[in-house]
């Protein structure tokens, strides 16, 4: 007979499992939540589904640049899982320039609201489309 630990330990490895399995399912999701920056949250951090928002629709220079004399020059072969450099929050932190916020509010919201406008397949214009409480 399998004590009752054991069985336990069974559980939760299967468990966990599951979980780990849900998460590789759902590795095109990124969650962006950046506690450093926004100290006082107001809101819940935001679940971003990535892999829809290449499919078959924009380039990756629409959302990621670094812009030399107004252009943008980014080497897309920078664009590289874990590449520190190419987070948002690399650039966008300082009181100086665009805010965190702001640079994920403007970019977000001015293509959901473009989109809308040319009556296009979008995502959410409003506060609660993009921060759930889970
Ligand atoms: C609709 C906007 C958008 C498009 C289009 C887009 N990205 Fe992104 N990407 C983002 C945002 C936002 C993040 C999150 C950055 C952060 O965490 O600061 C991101 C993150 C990433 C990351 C980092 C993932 C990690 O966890 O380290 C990689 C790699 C990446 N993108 C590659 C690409 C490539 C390659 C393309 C083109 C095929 C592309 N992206 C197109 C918005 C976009
Ligand atoms: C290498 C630095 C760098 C990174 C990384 C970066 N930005 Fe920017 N971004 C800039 C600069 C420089 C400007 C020009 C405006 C300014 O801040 O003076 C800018 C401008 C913007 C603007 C204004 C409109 C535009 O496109 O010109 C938005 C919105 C924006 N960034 C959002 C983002 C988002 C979202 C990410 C992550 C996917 C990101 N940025 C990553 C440096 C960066
Ligand atoms: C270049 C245009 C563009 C930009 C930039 C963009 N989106 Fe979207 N977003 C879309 C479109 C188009 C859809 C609808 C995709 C679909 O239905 O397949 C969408 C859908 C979504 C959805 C809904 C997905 C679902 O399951 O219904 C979320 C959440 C979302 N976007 C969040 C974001 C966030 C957060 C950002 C900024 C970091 C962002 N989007 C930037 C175009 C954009
Ligand atoms: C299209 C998606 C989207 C919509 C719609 C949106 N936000 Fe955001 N917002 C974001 C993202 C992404 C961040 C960055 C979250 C992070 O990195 O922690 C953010 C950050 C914030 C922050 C700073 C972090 C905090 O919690 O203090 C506040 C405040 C905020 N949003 C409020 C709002 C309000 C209010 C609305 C409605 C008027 C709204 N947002 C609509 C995507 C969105």
């Amino acid at each position: 007979m399998i004590p009752k630990y054991n069985l336990m330990i069974l559980l939760i490895a299967a468990l966990l499992s599951i979980t780990t399995t849900d998460l590789m399912a759902q590795q095109d999701s990124l969650l962006l939540n950046h506690p450093e920056i926004f100290l006082n949250r107001q809101r819940p951090p935001v679940t971003f589904p990535h892999n829809r928002h290449v499919e078959g629709g924009p380039s990756c220079k629409d959302c990621h640049h670094q812009y030399k004399n107004g252009e943008n020059s980014l080497d897309e072969s920078t664009l590289q899982e874990g590449n520190p450099e190419i987070r948002c929050s690399a650039c966008h932190h300082s009181r100086s320039g665009i805010h965190l916020r702001e640079a994920f509010h403007y970019q977000c919201l001015s293509c959901h609201k473009k989109n809308e406008k040319e009556r296009k397949k979008t995502g959410p214009r409003f506060c609660g489309g993009c921060h759930l409480w889970n």
